[in-house]
C-alpha cells in the first residue's frame, strides 16, 4: 500500500481546467460509457427519478448535468472545494426542475453532517484522498445512505498488481500514446497533476472498505481501462 499523508489534493485544479475539458469533450476518460453507466444505475433504481442526491466533488457538473435532466432527482446539494467549480455548476445546473444546493466544502466534512441521500455520487475526486481517509469515506457514506440510497463511484483505480509507481508508468505510456489531441504542454501538464495529486487504489481494496463499513458492492460493471464505476448499497 502507498503511504501518503493526507488529501493530495491541493484544493485548484483550475489552472487545468480548459485541459480537463478537453479530455471529457474528446471522451479521453470515457466519460461517455461511465456516464452512460451512471445513468442506468440511476434508472434501475429509482426508474423515474425523485431521489435525493448529494454530489461531492462536484466539479462544474457538466457531464452530469444533462442526466439530471433526464432523471430529475427530488433535490441536488454539490460539494467542492474550487468556487471557480461551483459557479459554473450553478450555471449547467440552472434548469433542473428540483431544488439545487451548492456548498463549498471537502467531501468527508460534507458526510458529517445527520443528513440522509438516496443517492451519493462522486465522479474522479475519491483519488485524491488518503487511503485512511477513503475508508473514513466510505464509513460516513455508508451512515449518509438512506435505506434504500445507492452510493456510485466512478473512479480510476489501479490493477491488482500494479504499485502506484506502476499505475503511473502506465497511464502516462496510454496517454502519449492515446491522448492525441492534447499538446505537449497539456500533456506534460496532466502528468504533473497526476503525479503529485492521485493516488488511486485497486478495486479489491475500496470494495474491502466499503465491506467493513456495512456497504455491499452491487455487480461489477465493465470497467473502460482503469476507470470504473462502483455501486454500492447498504448491506
Ligand atoms: C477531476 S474533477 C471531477 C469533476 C466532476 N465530478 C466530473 O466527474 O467531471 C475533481 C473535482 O473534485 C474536487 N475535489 C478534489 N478534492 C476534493 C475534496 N476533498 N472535497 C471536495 N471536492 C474535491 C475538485 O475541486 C474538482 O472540481
Amino acid at each position: 500500500m502507498d503511504a501518503h499523508a493526507t488529501n493530495a489534493y491541493s484544493g485548484e485544479i483550475f489552472d487545468l481546467w480548459d485541459t480537463y475539458k478537453k479530455v471529457v469533450v474528446k471522451d479521453l476518460m470515457f466519460h461517455a460509457a461511465l456516464s452512460a453507466d451512471v445513468e442506468r444505475a440511476l434508472r434501475a433504481r429509482f426508474q423515474g427519478g425523485d431521489f435525493s442526491l448529494l454530489d461531492l466533488g462536484c466539479g462544474d457538473a457538466q457531464v452530469f448535468a444533462p442526466i439530471l435532466r433526464r432523471i430529475p432527482p427530488a433535490s441536488y446539494k454539490g460539494v467542492d472545494l474550487s468556487d471557480t467549480a461551483l459557479a459554473l455548476a450553478a450555471e449547467n445546473l440552472k434548469s433542473l426542475p428540483c431544488p439545487v444546493q451548492l456548498e463549498h466544502g471537502d467531501m468527508l466534512s460534507a458526510l458529517s453532517g445527520s443528513e440522509t441521500y438516496d443517492v451519493i455520487h462522486s465522479s474522479f475526486v475519491l483519488h485524491h484522498l488518503a487511503t485512511e481517509d477513503k475508508a473514513e469515506f466510505f464509513r460516513r457514506a455508508a451512515r449518509a445512505l438512506a435505506p434504500r440510497g445507492v452510493l456510485l463511484l466512478v473512479d480510476t483505480m489501479r490493477e491488482e498488481n500494479e504499485t502506484r509507481a506502476d499505475y503511473l508508468k502506465h497511464y502516462f505510456e496510454w496517454i502519449e500514446k492515446d491522448w492525441e489531441t492534447l499538446s505537449r504542454a497539456e500533456k506534460d501538464a496532466v502528468y504533473e497533476h497526476v503525479s503529485t495529486s492521485d493516488y488511486p487504489e485497486p478495486l479489491s481494496l475500496l470494495e474491502r472498505q466499503a465491506r467493513e463499513a456495512g456497504l455491499t458492492r452491487l455487480a461489477a460493471d465493465i470497467p473502460h481501462r482503469w476507470h470504473h464505476l462502483m455501486r454500492f448499497v447498504r448491506a
